[in-house]
C-alpha cells in the first residue's frame, strides 16, 4: 500500500511533459505542448499537454489524462504501479513494505514480467562484477573489446554462468514463479522428456525439466523506450564450435514485441531530439561502440529491416534517419525494399556506407571520436541519390538495364509523401542517371496515378483523423434528432469543474430593497440558478458530478477540477480530462493561448450563458412534446390545455433567448 501522504508526493513532483516527453518528442505551443499522439498512429500532431494543469490529450483518439492515466494506459500499469513509476522517477522514497513472493504473484502479468526482467538483469550484473567466472570470462571479453566501465555500467551489460540452471535456481529461490520465469522466456520448460529448446549441453532429461535460456553468454538487457528492461540478447564467448548460435534473443513476449522495439532506444531518445536525427545501425554492439565514441542519437534494428512498428516508434522523436551499413554488407540491395517503406512513412533517409570491412562498432575503434564524427558528417549520402548511384554503377551502359533502373528508382520517389522533396529529387537523379527530367516525371506520375487508382478501389479505409471528424458529424447528427439537453448540461458541468471556486460579482437587492453587487462563487450561482427552477440533470454522469458538487459545497469545500480528475470513479476522471482539455471551439482558441483568459474575462456571462442555454433547450424540449401530443389529435379539453401551455413555454423560451442573445459575446 502507497499512504496518501505519498501519493500528494508523487503528484505533486510529477511533471507531465516529463512523463509524456518519455515516450512522445514535445514541441511549445504558448502554455502549451504538442505532439505525435502515442497512443495512435498519425504524422500530423494532434495531441497536446498542459503543463499548468498537469494532463495531457489526444483530439484525435481522446486518450490522455494525468500523469498516472497516461502511464497506466501506456504501459498497461495499475495504478499502484503508476505510482510506483512516479515515485522512482522524481527519486521519492515511498514506504511501502518489501515485496513478499504472494504480493509479486499478484502483480499483473506484464508487471510481473517487467520484474523478472529487471530481476534477471541485476543477477547477470551481479556475475559481471561479483563471481570469478563473471569478471574473468565476461568481463574480461568487454574489457577486450575496449568497453569501457562506464558504458558496461550504462548499458547494464552483464554474464550468465556457465551452467544451464543457475539463473532459474536463483529466481525460484528468490520467490519468483516458474510461471513468470517461463513466460519471460528467461527459462525454458520441458514440455516431454526429450530434450528440447536447448542448444547445447548433454543433459540427464529424467532430473532436467527446466533450463537457462542464456547460460555462458555475455547478456545485453533490452530496454523499452522508458528504461525498462523488457529482454535480452546473449552472445556466446565459445569458439571451439560452430554449432552455437553467436547470439540469441529473448522470444516474443508479452512486454517483447520484437517489431515495436529499437535497441537503444532509451538511450537515444534525448539525443535524438537534439540532433533532429537517428542513426541506425545493425546490433547492440554497435550501438554500444557509438555511444563509447560520443555520439548517442543511434539506435539498432536487430538485423531485420525497419518495422512499421519501429519506423513509428523513430517518428515519435524524429523525421530523419541516417542508416549505417558495414562497408562489405552485401545486405545493402537487399535493404532498399525496407527502405522504402520509411520513405513511404514520410521520413526522410540518408545512408552512410563505412569503409570495406568495417562496421560502425570496428571503425569507432580505429579512428578518433572526431575522426568518427567528421566521417559520418561528411560521407552520409540522401538515399535516392545513394540508391541511384550505387545501382548506375552496375547498368553502366546496358540501355535496358538503365530502363530498368529509371523505373525503380522513380518508384522509390513515388513513395515519398510531400510533392516538394519528390521534385527535389526528380532533379537530383535526372542528373545522375543523366536521363531528361521530364521523362522521369512522366514515369512519376504514372506510378502515382496507379497508386491513386489502386486506393479508389481498396475498401475505403478511414484515413487518420478520420474518427474524430466522424465524432463529430455523428455528434451533430445526434443533436438535431435526440431530444436531449445533452450539450447543454455538459457545459454547464464544465463550467463548475473548471471554474467553481472562481469568484463573479452578481447583483442583488439588500434589506431595504436597494440592488447591490456580491461575490460568490461560480457554482455556488450556477446551482442557484438550476435549483431556483428546480432542474435536475439528465445525464446520470453529469447528475452525479453536479450532486458530488453541490454535497461538497454543503461541507464548505469548493472541488477544483483536480479533484475530480482524481477522483476515484474512472468515468468521472475521464470526462473531467474531456472536459478541462476539450475547450469549447478548443483549436482556434487554445492555439493562440487567448481562450482561458477570454473565458475568465467573461466568466459571469458564460455561466448565465450555460444556465439559460439549459433552460431554453429544456422548454424546447417541452414544447417538442406538446406539439407531437397536439398531432395525435388529443381531445377537445386537453387541446386547450396544450395549447395554453404551449404558448407559456414559447414566452418563456423567447424570454430566455432575448436574454441568451444579450450576453453571447462573440
Ligand atoms: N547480430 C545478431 N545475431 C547474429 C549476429 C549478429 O543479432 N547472429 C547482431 C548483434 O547485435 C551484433 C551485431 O549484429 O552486435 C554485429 O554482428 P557481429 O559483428 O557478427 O557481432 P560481434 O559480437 O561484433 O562479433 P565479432 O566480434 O565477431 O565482430
Ligand atoms: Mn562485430
Amino acid at each position: 500500500m502507497i499512504t496518501k501522504e505519498d501519493i500528494d508526493k508523487i503528484f505533486d513532483a510529477a511533471r507531465i511533459e516529463e512523463v509524456v516527453g518519455d515516450y512522445v518528442a514535445l514541441k511549445k505551443r504558448g502554455a502549451n505542448l504538442i505532439g505525435l499522439c502515442p497512443f495512435h498512429d498519425e504524422k500530423t500532431p494532434s495531441f497536446y499537454v498542459s503543463p499548468a494543469k498537469g494532463i495531457c490529450k489526444c483530439f484525435g483518439c481522446g486518450k490522455g489524462g494525468n500523469a498516472v492515466n497516461f502511464l497506466m494506459e501506456k504501459e498497461a500499469m495499475t495504478y499502484p504501479d503508476a505510482l510506483r513509476f512516479l515515485a522512482k522517477k522524481y527519486n521519492i522514497d515511498i514506504q511501502e513494505e518489501e515485496q513478499s513472493p504472494e504480493q509479486i504473484q499478484s502483480h499483473n502479468d506484464r508487471e510481473s514480467l517487467f520484474v523478472v526482467s529487471s530481476f534477471a538483469q541485476k543477477h547477470f550484473s551481479e556475475n559481471l562484477y561479483n563471481t570469478d567466472e563473471g569478471k574473468s570470462v565476461g568481463l574480461g571479453y568487454f574489457k577486450e573489446r575496449g568497453f569501457r566501465e562506464d558504458i558496461i555500467q550504462k548499458f547494464q551489460l552483464g554474464y550468465s554462468i556457465n551452467q544451464r540452471n543457475a539463473f532459474s535456481e536463483i529466481a525460484l529461490a528468490s520467490g519468483y514463479k516458474m510461471e513468470y520465469l517461463v513466460k519471460s522466456g528467461l527459462t525454458i520448460e520441458y514440455k516431454n522428456d526429450r530434450e528440447e529448446g536447448t542448444e547445447e549441453g548433454q543433459a540427464n532429461q529424467q532430473e532436467i525439466k527446466y533450463s537457462d535460456r542464456f547460460w555462458g553468454r555475455v547478456m545485453f538487457p533490452i530496454h523499452n523506450v522508458t528504461g525498462r528492461v523488457i529482454a535480452f540478447g546473449g552472445r556466446t564467448l565459445r569458439t571451439d564450435t560452430k554449432k552455437i548460435a553467436k547470439y540469441i534473443n529473448s522470444p516474443e513476449t508479452e512486454i517483447y514485441h520484437k517489431s515495436d522495439v529499437l535497441y537503444g532506444i532509451y538511450f537515444a531518445k534525448k539525443e535524438i531530439i537534439n540532433q533532429d536525427n537517428c542513426f541506425l545501425v545493425e546490433g547492440y554492439t554497435d550501438v554500444i561502440s557509438m555511444h563509447q565514441a560520443g555520439i548517442e542519437n543511434v539506435v539498432a534494428s536487430s538485423g531485420t529491416s525497419l518495422t512499421h512498428g519501429q519506423i513509428k516508434l523513430i517518428r515519435r522523436f524524429t523525421n530523419n534517419i541516417t542508416i549505417l551499413y558495414d562497408g562489405d554488407s552485401a545486405g545493402i540491395k537487399a535493404s532498399f525494399r525496407g527502405i522504402d517503406l520509411i520513405l513511404e512513412e514520410g521520413l526522410n533517409v540518408k545512408v552512410l556506407l563505412f569503409p570495406d570491412g568495417d562496421d560502425p562498432d570496428s571503425y569507432s575503434k580505429k579512428v578518433s571520436s572526431e575522426q568518427l564524427k567528421d566521417f559520418i558528417k561528411n560521407n552520409s549520402k540522401d538515399f535516392i541519390s545513394f540508391k541511384t548511384n550505387l545501382l548506375m554503377n552496375e547498368v553502366k551502359n546496358d540501355p535496358i538495364k538503365k530502363a530498368g533502373l529509371i523505373k525503380e528508382i522513380v518508384e522509390s520517389i513515388a513513395l515519398i509523401p510531400e510533392a516538394i522533396y519528390r521534385s527535389v529529387y526528380v532533379k537530383e537523379c535526372s542528373r545522375i542517371m543523366d536521363v531528361e527530367e521530364h521523362i522521369l516525371l512522366s514515369e512519376l506520375n504514372k506510378i502515382r496515378s496507379k497508386k491513386y487508382n489502386e486506393k479508389r478501389n481498396q475498401p475505403v479505409e478511414p484515413a487518420e483523423n478520420n474518427s474524430y471528424i466522424e465524432e463529430l458529424i455523428s455528434e451533430e447528427k445526434k443533436e438535431a434528432v435526440s431530444a436531449d439537453a445533452e450539450h447543454q448540461e455538459r457545459d454547464i458541468i464544465r463550467l463548475l469543474i473548471n471554474y467553481g471556486n472562481k469568484e463573479v460579482r452578481v447583483e442583488v437587492q439588500d434589506d431595504d430593497g436597494k440592488p447591490m453587487e456580491i461575490g460568490v462563487t461560480v457554482a455556488q450561482l450556477l446551482i442557484h440558478e438550476l435549483q431556483n427552477d428546480n432542474i435536475i440533470l439528465d445525464n446520470l454522469l453529469y447528475n452525479r458530478i453536479y450532486t458530488e458538487f453541490v454535497e461538497q459545497l454543503e461541507k464548505e469545500n469548493v472541488p477544483d477540477y483536480n479533484y475530480f480528475i482524481g477522483h476515484e470513479n474512472n468515468a468521472i476522471s475521464s470526462l473531467t480530462v474531456d472536459l478541462i482539455s476539450t475547450l469549447h471551439s478548443l483549436s482556434n482558441w487554445e492555439q493562440h493561448g487567448i481562450y482561458i483568459t477570454m473565458e475568465e474575462d467573461v466568466l459571469k456571462k458564460s455561466v448565465l450563458n450555460a444556465v439559460y442555454a439549459l433552460k431554453s433547450r429544456r422548454l424546447e424540449i417541452m414544447i417538442h412534446d406538446i406539439q407531437k401530443r397536439l398531432k395525435e389529435n388529443p381531445p377537445e379539453e386537453e387541446l386547450v390545455q396544450l395549447m395554453q401551455t404551449q404558448h407559456q413555454l414559447l414566452e418563456a423560451k423567447r424570454e430566455f433567448n432575448a436574454l441568451l442573445g444579450r450576453i453571447i459575446v462573440k
